[in-house]
């Protein structure tokens, strides 16, 4: 973004209107110049509002992310494993870029945050809607050297200590839907993506990548029906909620690989949405219903088919209410 943009915006981040010639002084550039600058803001998906006699707002303000802050915000104990904080503007996707750090080496406490992505990554090669300035895009990168197996589960893990981040900020209706999905009144509030490099048998390095809608702008085109924090909590500052994520996030992968996800076996099923439910797991061409049951310790989904329990593992499947199918 360029910096006459950015001086726009953050005359603007109060969420206050300001007048023409307010904005062209804050930001340097002519009056008739402003009106380009607004429309790259509504470009990357910001709500400006434009009122004769008041000027422009944009609604519902914005606060950039910030390290500081966002340091200022983690436990000692957290602060003392997160080794860098890499804040972008733009980026293609924050696991992409925490992939490409662990390539060069040294990537264990990496923590990389964006304001908007391009190329966000969805689970089973969907896109992740990424606007700028609306959410919590972040990846972290993490080292385990007991091979892959002890990584059982771990996406589920990670699924509620966010939730638990989210229902201590007050949401309510927050839940969790197999395999790493967070759910808000049963609309998707976030996703957990998880990427994996190194030696699976032995020292193993995982990308956890988490996009939380905090802020999504209304006119955003998504094809399922989702959430934002901002429903129930209109000013949230996703500063606080990045810092209280990491809180929970790092101090439990730290301890992962001894306790793996059995501790986290009963918590899950206590968040999950469809336990009970009849359910069609989708896999490629395949699919096969039964009744959702929880998951095994290992973090697979317990489905009942014709009364025999079976395991189905993550990776390529999706799970849909059977009404929905
Ligand atoms: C899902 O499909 O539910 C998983 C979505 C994961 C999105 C996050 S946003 C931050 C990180 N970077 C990406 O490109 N994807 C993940």
């Amino acid at each position: 973004m360029k910096q006459s943009t950015l001086l726009v915006l953050n005359c603007l981040a109060d969420g206050c209107f300001h007048s023409g010639s307010e904005i062209g002084d804050a930001a340097g550039v002519s009056r008739a110049a402003i009106w380009k600058q607004l429309q790259k803001l509504i470009d990357i998906g910001l709500d400006v509002e434009s009122v004769k006699g008041k000027g422009y707002r944009l609604v519902g303000g914005f606060e950039p992310l910030e390290r500081c802050s966002i340091q200022r915000g983690l436990s000692v104990e957290c602060a003392a494993l997160v080794s860098e904080i890499d804040l972008h503007a733009e980026i293609e996707s924050t696991n992409v870029n925490a992939m490409k750090r662990i390539a060069a080496g040294n990537a264990k406490g990496y923590l990389c945050l964006s304001e908007s992505q391009s190329s966000g990554k969805g689970r089973r090669g969907r896109h992740w809607v990424s606007p700028f300035g609306h959410n919590i895009y972040l990846s972290f990168v993490w080292e385990f050297d007991g091979g892959a197996n002890q990584l059982e589960g771990l996406s589920l893990a990670v699924g509620v200590e966010v939730a638990k981040v989210l229902i201590a900020c007050g949401l309510q209706g927050v839940a969790l839907k197999w395999p790493n999905d967070i759910l808000l009144n049963g609309r998707k509030l976030g996703g957990i993506l998880l990427e994996m490099s190194g030696d699976p048998a032995g020292v193993c390095q995982v990308v956890i990548g988490i996009g939380l809608n905090v802020r999504m702008n209304k006119n955003m085109a998504i094809d399922q029906p989702w959430a934002s924090v901002s429903e129930q909590l209109a000013s949230v500052s996703r500063n606080k909620l990045v810092s209280g994520v990491l809180n929970r996030l790092v101090p439990m992968l730290n301890t992962y690989g001894s306790l793996g996800f059995s501790s986290y076996q009963a918590l899950w099923e206590s968040l999950d949405v469809y336990r009970g439910k009849k359910v069609t797991i989708l896999s490629g061409n395949t699919s096969i219903k039964g009744v959702a049951c929880g998951v095994y310790a290992n973090g697979s989904l317990r489905l009942l088919v014709n009364e025999e329990e079976r395991p189905i593992y993550g990776g390529e499947v999706s799970l849909r209410l059977e009404d929905d199918t």
